[in-house]
């Protein structure tokens, strides 16, 4: 039997029926078509399906999608106002924190609330913030460079 599911994503309202056992990221990539988010493990290891629900970096393989009934979610789609990217955004460009990119989406979750929640951590706090969300390619200093340069004021969000 389907069921109601309610959500607002990105500042957007949505109804939704899906049937019980729908896990958040596929109603996130496949009713909203908000693909940024990736699928990678989905046992909850490396990270690529994060996304910001209610204020906390979850993983969307290891939520059913009931489970969130009600929410605020951001995804990557929602990190820029418009044109203007998001500040951890530009610091990921400028400070080259991606080549594949294909954790970048989930990486920029963490990291977003991580920094929402503690806007002056140490470089061991960033580390463990993102030790969830695995990278292949860049061997992370690149990351926390650029979230470093955020933490330091070098990027702002333009108002
Ligand atoms: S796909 Fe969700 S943690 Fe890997
Ligand atoms: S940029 Fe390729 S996995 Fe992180």
């Amino acid at each position: 039997m389907k069921k109601e599911l309610r959500l607002t994503v990105n500042g957007q309202p949505y109804e939704l029926t899906i049937k019980p056992k729908t896990l958040l990221v596929e109603v996130l990539r496949n009713n909203l078509g908000l693909t940024g988010t990736k699928r990678g493990c989905e046992s909850s290891s490396c990270g690529v399906c994060s996304i910001i629900l209610n204020g906390m970096a979850v993983k969307s393989c290891s939520i059913l999608a009931l489970q969130a009934d009600g929410a605020e979610i951001t995804t990557v789609e929602g990190l820029a106002k418009g044109d203007q990217y998001h500040p951890l955004q530009k610091a990921f460009l400028d400070y080259g924190a991606y080549q594949c990119g294909f954790c970048t989406p989930g990486m920029l979750a963490s990291a977003k609330a991580f920094l929402d929640e503690n806007p002056n951590p140490t470089e061991e706090q960033i580390r463990e913030a993102i030790d969830g969300n695995v990278c292949r390619c860049t061997g992370y200093n690149s990351i926390i460079r650029a979230m470093t340069a955020v933490v330091n004021g070098e990027y702002r969000e333009e108002k």
